[in-house]
């Protein structure tokens, strides 16, 4: 009863939650949301996205309903989308049906950036939905088991979004190394990172800022039936379990070279796809080949990754930052309009007091 008074007056749920750059990829999937192999990534504090909820009680029979705006801007479109993701998840939640979601959303790095947004955006949109899950029950505070929820249910609404709920780093997918993992959700690194790591700097060197030529769920599908899906699958196993023990040891000499391999055999996956596809630029070329140069010439402790997409980031020691400030500067020669964007590893999301 005393629920359904908070909702005829409308409950505010608001979080900022931000994207991730995966070290270890995931690419391939089955079944609702599980991933064909474990992945690891670096949850991000510049590049984040904002949403608030009021839920309010809709009439009987008319609800889940969504009302989105993005930017404050109505969005139809995503409206739609997000209000079928709604309804896939409510079995999940124990708040009534009948509820409308006035959804405001805005990021904080501009649409255009190319930047993959679904992670920061479902991420924040789970948390908002987990806080208005524990408002209704009268629970307060943010516990191990509601992290946990909001990262199964980000899942739900994209792969990638799971990892973005824990700040600093953090893997999805059962892997033999990380007792806890799960493919359903994601978990923190179980150790101490080593101090090398802490704060990793990651310039964001936006090559192209407009929509890919292929989305993920294509590229994701076409591991299906892939020659060298098995192998890949293998592959980002044995990188993980690599990648695990040079986090833990400062060894940035491995964590490079996974990382790099990660990111060049994800783009191998798309070009020997059937059919398969570019999605790197001949800008990004030159800069991964500038950035193995300047390596190569200064011993800096430099490397770079690649999302799905022609947008190339480099990843570096905070305490290196001065040093490769002189590389940054020359790359962005190859950037559009000269954008990088500064981010570094975060303390992941942060639950905000929205009117
Ligand atoms: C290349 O998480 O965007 O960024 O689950 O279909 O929403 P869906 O896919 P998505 O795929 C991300 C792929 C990647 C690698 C990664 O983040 O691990």
């Amino acid at each position: 009863m005393e629920a359904e008074d908070a909702l005829n007056s409308g409950i505010i749920t608001c979080w900022q939650s931000p994207s991730n750059i995966a070290l270890v990829k995931y690419w391939g999937k089955k079944g609702n949301q599980i991933p064909a192999n474990a992945s690891l990534s670096i949850t991000l504090s510049v590049a984040y996205t904002l949403t608030r909820i009021k839920a309010s009680k809709a009439p009987s029979g008319k609800g889940p309903a969504v009302i989105f705006r993005f930017e404050g801007v109505l969005n139809e479109t995503f409206g739609v989308r997000i209000e079928s993701f709604i309804k896939s998840v409510l079995p999940h939640f124990t708040f009534p049906k009948d509820i409308i979601f006035d959804i405001e959303s805005g990021n904080n790095f501009p649409h255009s950036a190319g930047i993959a947004s679904s992670a920061s955006a479902m991420s924040a949109l789970a948390l908002c939905l987990c806080s208005l899950e524990n408002k209704l029950a009268g629970i307060d505070g943010i516990s191990e088991s509601f992290l946990q929820k909001a990262s199964f249910i980000s899942r739900i609404g994209s792969g990638s979004a799971c990892r973005s709920v824990f700040g600093g780093i953090s893997v999805w997918g059962k892997h033999p190394a990380i007792d806890g993992s799960d493919d359903e959700f994601a978990v923190p690194l179980p150790f101490e990172l080593h101090p090398l790591f802490a704060g990793i700097r990651d310039t964001i060197l936006i090559v192209d800022p407009g929509q890919k030529r292929v989305s993920s769920s294509v590229g994701h599908n076409l591991m299906k039936g892939h020659a060298y899906a098995a192998a890949r699958f293998s592959q980002a196993t044995t990188n993980l379990t690599a990648m695990l023990l040079a986090l833990k040891q400062g060894d940035w000499e491995t964590f490079s070279l996974i990382t790099e391999n990660e990111a060049l055999s994800l783009h191998a996956m798309m070009m020997t796809s059937r059919p398969g596809y570019l999605l790197m630029h001949s800008n990004s070329l030159k800069i991964i080949d500038k950035v193995a140069e300047f390596r190569k010439q200064t011993g800096s402790a430099v490397c770079y990754t690649l999302d799905a997409g022609p947008n190339v980031h480099i990843l570096y020691p905070e305490s290196d930052s001065d040093k490769i400030k002189p590389l940054i500067e020359e790359l962005k020669e190859y950037c559009h309009q000269g954008t990088a964007i500064e981010d570094k590893m975060g303390s992941g999301p942060e639950k905000l007091n929205c009117r």
